[in-house]
């Protein structure tokens, strides 16, 4: 047996595993389990008693392993503080109307434009390492908050500059190209969708920049017909797409997201059962992001019409300074399954195999051989806990690529 093999034991093994996975246990864990890792990878998950006899244990004693949280929705390279506006909304404001008065996304905008990339680095690293904390290996990232060419590129810089670093989580880079109109830009409106497509997007793949390609579109911010002529561009470059759909109201976001062939659909507050339909068909994945309905006091989407559908369910926290004002994402499993009537199971899977699968990133969001060594040892005596300890980090030890990034082995 190789001396590079580490092999932990630990009561719960909860492997996400498909073909483990049964109608009484979708997680498939293991009882008395252990993993072996090799090389940033597992090599083996099973039961600890089948495990190889010369192979070195560490014990981790009455503890859940889960594989590391994967956020699929985040918006976490902004700067700035929204605090005034946040007071303002609790006492009854309105997050569409303190936009269109210049708050809202427009002033990140500000605070994005007027920070430095070393400032606007600094910050969006400290919050990945916070959530490593949480048990976070990877993280989508946004851009769309710097809206003018030269401060998206900028944004989208300094989140491609996190995307591999040994010690933080993964970074998936995403451009959101059409998230609000810039002050500048409000008199010429077709003039500068046509900008983003024709020119700043054609950049974000000259410097391989993004991955996925986002826009907002909803009733008050980018319609149909602006996602179209996004999407099927950004198809064109081999962009993959996600896409903001239905916080507010139903516009036809969900079918157009299933006609473009986008990997997700996020918020979904509003969708109606073409929408659905249409999502079924093309196997998206539905983003549910509770932090945003909670802090917009909305009522849920239609959980219970997707599940019934089949569309994969996937739990995010939509991290942003304005509606998720947190970086939480096992607060956001929390409130899934508080306020979502989504099961722990779901939420779990949502934040591992399916958040991974809705990113594109096949090897990782499970324990099984052969995937990424991410997990996460938890302080916890069952898997169920995850939603319960709300707003407290609650990992022991989180490895990504084998790696403590969090915790010591
Ligand atoms: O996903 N809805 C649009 N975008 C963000 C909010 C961004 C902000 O308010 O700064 C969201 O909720
Ligand atoms: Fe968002």
């Amino acid at each position: 047996m190789s001396g590079t093999r580490k092999a932990f034991a630990a009561y719960r093994i909860v492997t996400c595993d498909e073909a483990r996975a049964t109608a009484g246990d979708p997680l498939g864990a293991i009882s008395e389990g252990a993993v072996v890792l090799e090389a940033g990878k597992i090599a083996w998950a099973g039961r600890r008693q089948e495990l190889d006899p010369a192979l070195p244990v560490t014990d981790l004693g009455n503890v859940v392993v889960t594989p590391g949280l994967i956020d699929a929705h985040t918006h976490l390279a902004w700067a700035g503080s929204r605090h005034g506006e946040y007071a303002v909304r609790m006492a009854g404001g309105d997050y569409e109307a303190i936009a269109k008065a210049g708050g809202g996304i427009v002033s990140t905008f500000r605070a994005v434009a007027d920070a430095t990339p070393e400032q606007l680095r600094a910050l969006l690293v400290a919050r990945l390492r916070r959530v490593a904390q949480l048990g976070v290996t990877t993280c989508e990232v946004k851009s769309g908050y710097g809206l003018l060419p030269e401060h998206e590129l900028k944004q989208l810089r300094v989140i491609a500059s996190c995307a591999n670093e040994a010690d933080l989580p993964g970074v998936v880079p995403t451009f959101l190209a059409l998230h609000a109109l810039p002050p500048e830009a409000r008199a010429d409106r077709a003039g500068y969708v046509r900008r983003v497509i024709d020119e700043l997007l054609p950049r974000v793949k000259e410097e391989n920049l993004a991955t996925y390609v986002d826009a907002y579109l909803d009733a008050n911010a980018f319609q149909i017909d602006e996602g179209r002529a996004l999407g099927e561009r950004a198809r064109s470059f081999g962009f993959q797409l996600r896409l903001h759909v239905g916080q507010f109201a139903d516009i036809g976001g969900a079918e157009l997201a299933a006609e473009l062939g986008a990997h997700s659909v996020d918020h979904l507050e509003a969708v109606g059962d073409a929408g659905i339909a249409a999502l079924r068909e093309a196997g998206t994945h539905a983003v549910l992001l509770p932090i945003a309905s909670f802090t917009l006091k909305q009522a849920p989407p239609p959980v219970a019409k997707l599940r019934a559908a089949g569309v994969p369910l996937v739990v995010a926290s939509d991290a942003n300074p304005g509606t998720a004002p947190t970086e939480s994402l096992p607060l956001a499993l929390a409130l899934a399954v508080r306020n979502y009537d989504v099961t722990p199971e779901e939420a779990l899977l949502g934040a591992t195999r399916l958040a991974a699968r809705s990113l594109g990133l096949n090897d990782r969001g499970t324990l099984r051989a052969g995937a990424a060594a991410d997990l996460v040892v938890w302080d916890l005596p069952h898997e169920h806990a995850i939603v319960q300890p709300w707003g407290t980090p609650r990992t022991r030890l989180v490895l990504r690529n084998g790696v403590a990034i969090s915790g010591t082995v």
